[in-house]
């Protein structure tokens, strides 16, 4: 079953002395990962944010393979953004920004980190591992954001397990749900068609279902 971290630094992992904390899941998925995006990223140029990036390790990784991009990553975890600013510095890359506090739940975030010198237009929106261990109100502001920021011809990529038409699509994603619920109610695996009525109440539509390893997907969403 996969487990899952609220945050980092305090389930027993790695905690440098510059802050840098250490995702175990990272390792295992982090090529996957950039091999779903680098299809669309690669050659492109522009901004990409990620929100809710944790430790800070999966934006490291994309920008070093891509130098033509800017990249801004963000979380709303105290620790979370001091390991994010610490993999920064410790990456040495030009084109990573400081991490941005952003609370996808609160109305309004998008325009307020605009306000504040972040990205206009986004290129790409990423985000791993978050709406399933967070309320809904944050997938709904999450979508809100992403019709803010993208770009006309912009994608946003949302990663994780998800159900298709009710259904988990394997036994551990059903088994990690119940945990998840357990831990709280207002978590759980989320539903894809759920996720694309948000979509397109947001003038987003579901372009791609990339199917990953460890029954993980990565939903592709773009304008409608
Ligand atoms: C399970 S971690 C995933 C981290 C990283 N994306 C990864 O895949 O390794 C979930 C992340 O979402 C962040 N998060 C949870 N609720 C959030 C919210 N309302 N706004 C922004 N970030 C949030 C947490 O602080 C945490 O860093």
């Amino acid at each position: 079953m996969a487990e899952y971290v609220v945050e980092f630094g305090k389930d027993g992992g790695r905690v440098e002395a510059d802050g840098r904390l250490d995702a175990p899941a990272f390792h295992r998925n982090h090529q996957a990962i950039w091999a779903a995006l680098s299809g669309f990223l690669s050659g492109r140029s522009g901004d990409v944010l990620e929100v809710g990036s944790g430790t800070g390790q999966h934006v490291v990784h994309f920008a070093q393979a891509t130098p033509a991009i800017t990249w801004w990553p963000s979380d709303y975890n105290e620790q979370h953004l001091k390991s994010i600013a610490a993999w920064r510095a410790h990456s040495g890359l030009q084109n990573i920004r400081a991490p941005f506090r952003v609370d996808l739940s609160a109305p309004g975030w998008a325009a307020a980190m605009q306000q504040e010198g972040g990205p206009q237009q986004l290129l790409a929106l990423f985000c791993a591992n978050v709406v399933h261990i967070a309320p809904w109100p944050v997938a709904e502001g999450l979508f809100r954001g992403a019709a803010e920021l993208l770009r006309a011809d912009g994608r946003f990529f949302l990663y994780g397990p998800f159900k298709r038409d009710g259904k988990h699509t394997a036994l551990s994603n059903a088994v990690f749900d119940t945990s998840l619920r357990e831990g709280n109610p207002e978590w759980g695996v989320r539903d894809i068609a759920d996720l694309e009525e948000l979509a397109a109440r947001n003038s987003l539509a579901l372009r791609e279902v990339k199917e990953m390893p460890a029954n993980n997907m990565i939903l592709v969403f773009g304008r409608s």
